[in-house]
């Protein structure tokens, strides 16, 4: 069996710690618990794949890690900052130089080409523009799309696209990728493409890496695969070396 059932050993050099974490909405009179006291530890540079069914809690989970909602309950550090109860100014920080997002929708600047959209974080973190392209160039080649360069966003497939976005989410060298469901808005070879674009950034070991996905494929090529129901996690096993 490739995942081991074993129990998560935390050591020191955990980057990300969830500890009880709760989030409650309300949703006409009723409260949902779209996460109900989630506990994880997880490693720099593990390759994690989270999955479980549809309103599982998913997305919210990666909204907290990234400082986008609040918890109702619990603490959320990642590497020295409090998620949990950083002010909006220091969270901008955290996302601009710690974090790289990517979603189901490219969120591309339709009138900029590939290597503009790459270099614009950059840019706006102000970084000189030559070193902006250069850095741009870098990982617009670790994402195999080199050719595609100087091409717009509506001249790329939806596989090339969502690869843009993923070298726009690395170019400030995030220590933390996070992607939610980045293939749920593909056709099946476009999906491929991204699957094993992810695969190698886990791999690599480039950063810490976090992919919701339903795709088997990316779940087994992960160091780590975390199974979510109701809010909860059901299921955390490592892969067996
Ligand atoms: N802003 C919100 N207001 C009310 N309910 C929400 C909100 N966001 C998420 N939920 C609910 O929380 C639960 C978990 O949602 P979500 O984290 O998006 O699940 P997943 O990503 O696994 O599909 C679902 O029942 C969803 O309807
Ligand atoms: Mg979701």
């Amino acid at each position: 069996m490739l995942f081991a059932g074993c129990a998560a050993v935390a050591d020191k050099a955990d980057l990300i710690s969830l500890r009880n974490v709760t989030r409650h909405y309300k949703s006409g009179d009723r409260a949902v618990h779209a996460l109900d006291g989630v506990s994880l530890e997880i490693a720099q540079n593990e390759f994690v794949a989270v999955s479980g069914p549809s309103g599982c809690g998913k997305t919210t989970l990666i909204h907290l890690l990234a400082g986008l909602e609040r918890p109702t309950s619990g603490e959320i550090f990642v590497g020295d900052l409090a998620v949990h109860k950083a002010d909006d100014t220091a969270l901008t920080d955290f996302r601009r130089r710690q974090l790289g997002l990517v979603f189901q929708f490219f969120n591309l600047l339709p009138t900029m080409n590939v290597l503009e959209n790459v270099s614009f974080p950059l840019l706006l973190q102000g970084v000189a523009p030559r070193e902006s392209e250069q850095r741009a160039q870098e990982v617009i080649e670790l994402v195999g799309l080199s050719e595609r360069a100087r091409h717009f966003i509506h001249q790329l497939s939806g596989g090339e696209q969502q690869r843009t976005a993923i070298a726009r989410a690395l170019v400030h060298r995030p220590s933390l990728l996070i992607a939610d469901e980045p293939t749920g808005n593909l056709d099946s070879h476009s999906a491929a493409s991204v699957m094993q674009l992810l695969e190698k950034i886990g791999a690599g070991q480039l950063t810490t890496l976090i992919v919701v996905t339903h795709s088997d494929e990316v779940a087994q090529a992960a160091s780590r695969r975390v199974e979510m129901r109701d809010g909860k996690i059901v299921r955390d096993s490592f892969a067996s070396s």
